[in-house]
């Protein structure tokens, strides 16, 4: 059975978290760095590009972002590209590191005019601190109580005009006074084979690996329509070569390495099929609660809602009713069910 631990263990794994290992020093390489090297998501570079530009023109700071939709799609790389077109500094930090109001005052305290603080995850801010937001990004004020019962007094300090980029896979879960303080609002949708593929050979440069075109082709048919994943693959890929080959990716290794890391024609890895399987065996047509399914698989309901779910539902395997999820006959079909 795989279950959860497994799952972060995935080579797809789409984890939000880049922690300080060597790996996610080279993947942050691999981001583009403004407009023009990032590839796709054209729509919001259009609505980013203009609103920057007005800014700028009127020496304004940029209104407040929220940038949501599936994890790897870009959603940091876009907020470091925002700040970089600002020409601003760009703060980061994650919902869940922010424990207490105080830890919030102290970071927009120590913010300069025109820095971009970008909280990724920001559905998972708590009440209290989240609170705390409101006026900062309305007024730019810090509304915050010293002290506790009757010796408590409230204190009101300016804070520097900054811009917020906030950063989830679940807008569905935002407060909505949180949301209504956006200016922008941009949903990033998966990509499409092409610029999938464009990634890829726009990241083997980068890595210095040799990649046929065919190659970057097969491995962008495989990475589920989304960049961390394309990347992921290459570096796996890219291993596979040098240990087997003479390092060069063509066709015959690319093909090779994807079946070793037994990822199929869609992209989906043993754990997602493994999902599948257990539902359409245990359900078959019947909707199934969420609950249910992470008791199957053995994993948190976030990591189904957040990992697996989207990309099989873009795929039309899983739907959403309102009695549960259901499995489709797409599904049954690739599993041979
Ligand atoms: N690397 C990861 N995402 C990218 C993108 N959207 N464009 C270019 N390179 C990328």
């Amino acid at each position: 059975m795989y279950n959860r631990d497994m799952a972060i263990e995935r080579v797809i794994d789409t984890s939000l978290h880049e922690d300080d290992n060597d790996e996610s020093v080279v993947e942050f390489s691999l981001r583009p760095n403004n407009f023009e090297e990032y590839i796709g998501q054209q729509h919001l570079k259009t609505n980013l590009a203009l609103a920057i530009e007005a800014a700028k023109k009127r020496g304004d700071v940029l209104d407040h972002v929220l940038l949501y939709g599936p994890p790897g799609l870009g959603k940091t790389t876009m907020a470091g590209v925002i700040a970089h077109e600002m020409g601003a500094n760009f703060r980061a930090t994650s919902a869940p590191s922010i424990e207490k109001a105080g830890d919030l005052a102290s970071i927009l305290t120590n913010l300069n005019d025109g820095d971009i603080l970008f909280i990724d995850e920001i559905h998972r801010l708590r009440r209290a601190v989240e609170e705390i937001l409101y006026s900062a990004m309305e007024d730019y004020k810090l509304d915050i109580v010293i002290g506790k019962g009757p010796a408590g007094r409230s204190v009101k300090l300016d804070l520097p005009h900054f811009t917020l980029i906030g950063a989830t896979t679940q807008a569905g879960n935002l407060a909505g006074p949180l949301r209504d303080r956006f200016g922008h609002s941009y949903r990033l949708e998966y990509y499409n084979d092409g610029d999938i593929q464009k990634i890829i050979e726009r990241s083997a440069k980068l890595l210095d690996a040799k990649i046929d075109p065919e190659a970057a082709k097969l491995l962008a048919k495989r990475s589920r329509l989304t960049p961390r994943i394309a990347n992921r693959l290459l570096k796996r890929v890219r291993d596979y070569a040098d240990v087997n080959g003479d390092g060069i990716i063509d066709m015959p290794t690319a093909s090779a390495a994807l079946n070793m890391l037994e990822i199929d024609e869609l992209g989906l890895d043993p754990a997602d099929r493994n999902m599948l399987s257990l539902i359409i065996d245990k359900y078959g047509d019947k909707p199934v609660g969420l609950n249910t399914i992470a008791a199957l698989t053995g994993d948190e309901t976030s990591t189904i809602e957040d990992y697996y779910e989207p990309y099989l539902m873009q795929l039309g395997m899983i739907q959403r009713t309102p009695k549960g999820r259901v499995v489709t006959e797409a599904a049954k079909k690739h599993l041979k069910k």
